[in-house]
């Protein structure tokens, strides 16, 4: 890890005493786990008398985990499904009838980064990315309501930091789908509280998995370990706080406020360049 690493992205030291009474013999609903941050919480969470569940599209992959987890105190629960798949998300929903859910990470996600201009016969990118990283956990959270309700749960979202800072060019399918459910949870915040259920989300920066590895300028720029963001997710479960964010956002939201011209004028200045 870098030293400009370790500044940007503090780590933070998880009590898993702690973190052991929070989640002894609970249920965790983890979207998304089969790679990545997801697989990473999976394996941290695993050391815990919990029961897990993972969803995800990869079948073989949730095998995998299940087997290599099978003598950890955890008890793994995997469920193929494409959430992004209005049949498929329903059947998870049945499927989840079974459990007793009182945690909930929101977790799976899909990133587009393609200029507009090349995106003019692409609606579906537009689509797709909404279908998965705003209408399935609506979807997901409405359904699980009442169960959340029933043990005082904690609805978890995983975000990214961009959805508080300055928009970017070629983002747009990414940031707008992320930014709609962020919002969504925001509003229905104050209602989930009432409700005896705990909402938090995690802003987080640039984190080193697969899905950042498409992106070439991203190849050489400062990122969060999977570790990282597995353990803020952690330390949330733990102290149940609004959100996790970068000691940096709150620079980064005043400045997309006070600079949003000069930063539009910027991102274009850097768009002609890369045209010509
Ligand atoms: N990496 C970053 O820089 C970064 C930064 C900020 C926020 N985030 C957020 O962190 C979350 C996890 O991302 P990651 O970086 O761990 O990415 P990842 O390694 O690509 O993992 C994404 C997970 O979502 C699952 N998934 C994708 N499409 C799905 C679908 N249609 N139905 C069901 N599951 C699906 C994937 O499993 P299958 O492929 O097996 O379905 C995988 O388990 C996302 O919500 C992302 O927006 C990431």
């Amino acid at each position: 890890m870098s030293i400009i690493e370790r500044i940007l992205f503090p780590s933070v030291k998880i009590n898993k005493t702690l973190l052991t009474q929070k989640l002894q013999n609970k249920t965790i609903l983890i979207t998304g786990g089969s790679f990545g941050i997801g697989e990473q919480l999976c394996h941290q969470l695993s050391e815990i008398d919990c029961h897990l569940i993972l969803v995800a599209r990869t079948t073989e992959k949730l095998q995998q985990i299940q087997q290599e987890l099978l003598n950890k105190p955890a008890t793994i629960y995997i469920f193929s499904a494409n959430l992004s798949d209005e049949f498929q998300l329903d059947q998870l929903i049945i499927y989840l009838q079974n459990y007793s859910i009182d945690i909930v990470i929101n977790n799976a996600g899909k990133s587009i980064c393609r200029p507009i201009m090349k995106s003019l016969d692409r609606y579906h990118d537009f689509q797709r990315t909404m279908q998965l990283n705003y209408f399935a956990p609506v979807k997901l959270c409405l359904a699980l309501i009442p169960q959340l309700q029933k043990n005082k749960g904690h609805f978890i979202n995983i975000a990214a930091v961009n959805v508080l800072l300055a928009p970017t060019a070629y983002w747009a399918a990414y940031q707008a789908s992320k930014a709609a459910f962020d919002q969504w949870l925001r509003c229905a915040q104050a209602e989930l509280l009432i409700n005896d259920i705990k909402v938090s989300t995690a802003y987080l920066p640039l984190v080193k998995t697969r899905m950042i590895e498409p992106t070439a300028v991203y190849r050489h720029a400062p990122t969060m370990s999977r570790q990282q963001a597995a353990d803020h997710i952690c330390q949330l479960m733990i102290d149940q706080k609004e959100y996790y964010k970068l000691w940096w956002a709150l620079l980064g939201q005043l400045s997309s406020v006070l600079f949003a011209t000069p930063w539009l004028k910027l991102m274009q200045l850097y768009l002609k360049k890369k045209k010509s």
